[in-house]
């Protein structure tokens, strides 16, 4: 694709704005329902997500059905201009349902059966689950599946979660026997069988792992999780059968999540299969803004991190498909967004490529456990109170940068994260049992660049890395024969690779590589990490690095070099005065293996030097102190240009010339001031 090519990832091709909206639980207020549509247009919202909980509604009882009151809802939206994403109704069952088809209840990793109740509690085998989604989806499709308001398929809502009932046991043999070509022997070999006498004689004999039992094979616990996502996957793929045959020109996505409170991405599901069967990637984001064990810029820095890895998920424009105006319900401490955090915290969205700011939810609900979680409508019913006008003074925004929408942000650098060797890792019994935190020490590569405003792509293995000047794959604990030739290829082409401790151990069957490290590595790296130490809090050590002293924490391998260059040398313990950093020209490219865990100057310096050396830049230059971010998107003859200031201070920035705000339209001098959470939004003509 042409670098500045524009992408629509829906069907609209101006900036969504408005979110969950629910009024199957307003019915019996026509008046509520009214006030609904003055007050979207009120707050300069234009799109809408329905039906997400509402199966109740549209099937009462078995094969009763009650759509009136969504034709209406959709009519009254079309009417002031706005757009709908249809979501099928499958996060929740109807009670009649469970009652009549206990089946499509879930059966918990403890073998106990769930009772009714909550949502995303369904069996994801269930034959008669399958059949009443699929039934009720092709209803909606017909039904509305030419709706010119309809922009957009919303598949069900967060998928997670598990089941291992006799059904699921019976799918997962099935998924083994066939990704094990119906050898047992092959399968035992795999999970190293003989290790507590785990051989199996007979496929019946598998079982999903439990805590009342098996849970120290780690092949079983790999190929458990990847047949959770493939299970869920294919459940949603029987959910868009009628979609795809009816509406084939309609974009369907579902809303991915993160793994709140460190905000770091979804761990249960490998998304990066999942991004394979959507046409659009779109997450649920509830950052804990002002919380009390971080700075703001920190905060920010880690929603960076998610939205470059969902964004380059496929490469193109995302969707904040969930977040509140004010707060959520369910973090510890529920703090409301400081005023300007709206709209400095909803451009930083746009800014790493999001075409929307849509929340949960539009009208406060009246009862049960979501009564207090922040909402564009709240009980008083106002369009006067603060959360109101700070939405409505996004939507403005948001108007004004229809120029934006559909725009990329191409990379030099990227980072590789991977749902597997996360999952290997985090099940090896060994290293630091809580200091492994491989998406954190993603994070803390992340950092320099995001500090810097030099775009990163967060890619997946699979995906193409040949282009990039510079790619960073730190703690790559799982990697396969094919991963390794390829970065062997990308190295030898002219490419520079960082790998740290605690990577290539494991191949994708989490069975050690045997011999000693990867021959390829160690023909990448000139060199052979022999043994990691792990370190106690209270241990010190330090390694210097041109002529400076960083400390080590956790971990620290020592390094057995061939034809690497010593870079940085341990100073203490029995590997004092050892390599602890390498570098090794290889081919046309160059590697650089950081072996121990290091401080956050070090990435600092570290990566400076490959800064300089690859030119690596910000779209635009600016100098500006710690926690400001202008992160830019790259139109077809514009950059836009996102000035943020993530601090509790006001900060000076400046660029080399003038800039156009594209909210006002005014010229911006090249030295700019921002106020505490304060944004703009600047356009430069590329010359
Ligand atoms: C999730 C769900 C929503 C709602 C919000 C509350 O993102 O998808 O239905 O429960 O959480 O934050």
């Amino acid at each position: 694709m042409p670098k500045h090519q524009k992408t629509y990832v829906t069907k609209a091709d101006f900036m969504l704005h408005g979110g969950d909206y629910n009024p199957d639980q307003w019915l019996d207020r026509p008046e509520i329902l009214a006030d609904d549509i003055k007050l979207m247009k009120l707050s300069h919202t234009n799109t809408f997500s329905l039906g997400i909980f509402a199966w109740s509604t549209l099937e009462p009882e078995e094969g009763v059905y009650n759509f009136e009151w969504l034709d209406t809802i959709i009519e009254n939206i079309a009417k002031i201009g706005g757009r709908v994403i249809l979501a099928t109704p499958s996060g929740a069952r109807p009670a009649w349902m469970s009652q009549k088809y206990p089946e499509v209840l879930r059966v918990n990793e403890s073998r106990v059966k769930q009772l009714h109740g909550g949502r995303h509690n369904h069996c994801f085998s269930s034959v008669v689950y399958r059949e009443k989604t699929q039934q009720m989806n092709r209803l909606l499709t017909e039904r509305y599946g030419k709706n010119p308001a309809l922009i957009m398929w919303h598949i069900s809502n967060e998928y997670s979660g598990e089941c291992h009932c006799d059904n699921c046991q019976q799918a997962f043999r099935g998924w083994l026997k066939e990704k094990y070509k119906n050898d047992l022997q092959a399968l035992n070999d795999a999970w190293w069988g003989p290790f507590w006498s785990h051989t199996f004689s007979d496929w019946s004999q598998i079982e999903s792992p439990s805590p009342i039992g098996e849970s120290a094979v780690h092949g079983l616990n790999l190929d458990w999780r990847r047949f959770v996502t493939d299970q869920t996957i294919d459940f949603f793929e029987n959910e868009i059968v009628p979609m795809r045959e009816l509406t084939p020109d309609i974009p369907i996505t579902t809303n991915f999540m993160a793994d709140t409170f460190d905000l770091i991405p979804f761990q249960s599901l490998d998304y990066s299969k999942f991004a394979k069967h959507l046409d659009v990637i779109s997450w649920d984001a509830y950052p804990a803004w002002h919380n009390d064990w971080e700075t703001t810029a920190d905060l920010a820095m880690k929603v960076g991190f998610i939205d470059d890895l969902y964004r380059s998920l496929k490469q193109k424009p995302f969707l904040l498909m969930e977040s509140t105006p004010s707060l959520v319900n369910w973090h510890e401490v529920n703090k409301a967004k400081r005023p300007g955090m709206h709209l400095l915290s909803s451009m930083q969205m746009l800014a790493h490529g999001s075409d929307s700011i849509m929340y949960f939810q539009w009208r406060k609900s009246r009862g049960s456990s979501e009564k207090f979680h922040g909402s564009v409508v709240d009980h008083d019913n106002s369009s006067e109170n603060r959360v109101f006008k700070e939405v409505a003074k996004v939507g403005e925004t948001l108007e004004k940068l229809s120029d934006v929408v559909g725009t990329n942000r191409p990379a030099d650098v990227a980072i590789m994260y991977d749902w597997e060797s996360n999952w290997a890792l985090n099940d090896a019994q060994g290293f630091g049992l809580s200091t492994k935190q491989y998406p954190q020490t993603l994070q803390e590569h992340y950092r320099t660049f995001w500090e810097q405003d030099i775009p990163v792509d967060v890619i997946t293995k699979e995906q193409d890395f040949s282009n990039y000047k510079l790619l960073i794959v730190p703690m790559l604990y799982l990697v396969s024969e094919a991963t390794i030739a390829r970065l062997k290829v990308f190295v030898a082409g002219g490419g520079r690779l960082v790998m740290t401790y605690i990577s290539g151990l494991v191949n994708e069957h989490d069975l050690t590589f045997l011999g000693g490290w990867h021959k390829d590595l160690q023909d990448i790296f000139g060199m052979k990490p022999t043994e990691t130490d792990t370190l106690y809090p209270k241990d010190k050590n330090t390694i210097t690095y041109q002529d400076k002293k960083y400390e080590v924490k956790d971990y620290a391998t020592v390094l057995d070099l061939a034809t690497a260059t010593i870079e940085g040398i341990y100073q203490e313990d029995f590997y004092e005065n050892t390599a602890a950093v390498t570098s090794h020209s290889y081919q046309e490219g160059k590697s650089y293996y950081i072996g121990a865990r290091l401080d956050d100057q070090f990435h600092r310096d570290f990566y400076q030097t490959l800064i300089e050396e690859l030119a690596l830049k910000p779209v635009v230059s600016s100098k500006h102190g710690k926690g400001v971010s202008v992160q830019a998107r790259q139109g077809v003859e514009s950059d836009y240009v996102f000035v943020m200031n993530f601090t509790e201070e006001a900060q000076q920035i400046a660029f080399d010339s003038s800039l156009t705000d594209l909210v006002t339209g005014e010229i911006v001098p090249e030295q700019l001031t921002l106020k505490q959470y304060e944004v703009r939004i600047l356009e430069q003509p590329r010359k």
